[in-house]
């Protein structure tokens, strides 16, 4: 079996929830995972900061990153980079399909991955 075959799609929310400039927290089992419509280009990442408990989606987008509103970590969305202390660990990233006006990522099966 190749890796490409294990791969699972997850609907996370419609595309017209995620107006381009904002974002969207999304249950997918007991994880969450952060939609972000940046001019029209969707990402996804975990939900929840590497650093410590905190939702992302009270943070701030901040050019092609999100800013953690408990201690301002940057995090990269293209890649789940930190750009900033006191955060060290990036924040998971997911491969984001768009397919009939639904927002899903393409997943390995098993346990999401989360940084923690
Ligand atoms: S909880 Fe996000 S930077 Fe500390």
């Amino acid at each position: 079996m190749t890796a490409a075959s294990a791969l699972h799609r997850v609907d996370l929310c419609g595309l017209d929830e995620v107006a381009p400039g904002t974002m969207k927290l999304c249950e997918v089992g007991d994880d969450l995972v952060l939609v972000v419509n940046l001019n029209g280009e969707l990402h996804a990442t975990q939900g929840i900061c590497s650093h410590e408990y905190f939702e992302l989606d009270k943070g701030f987008l901040t050019g092609d990153s999100i800013t953690c509103a408990l201690h301002l970590s940057r995090f990269r969305l293209a890649d789940g980079e930190p750009l900033d202390p006191p955060a060290e660990m990036p924040l998971a990233v997911y491969q984001v399909v768009v397919e009939d006006g639904r927002v899903l990522i393409e997943v390995p099966e098993g346990p999401l991955e989360v940084n923690r």
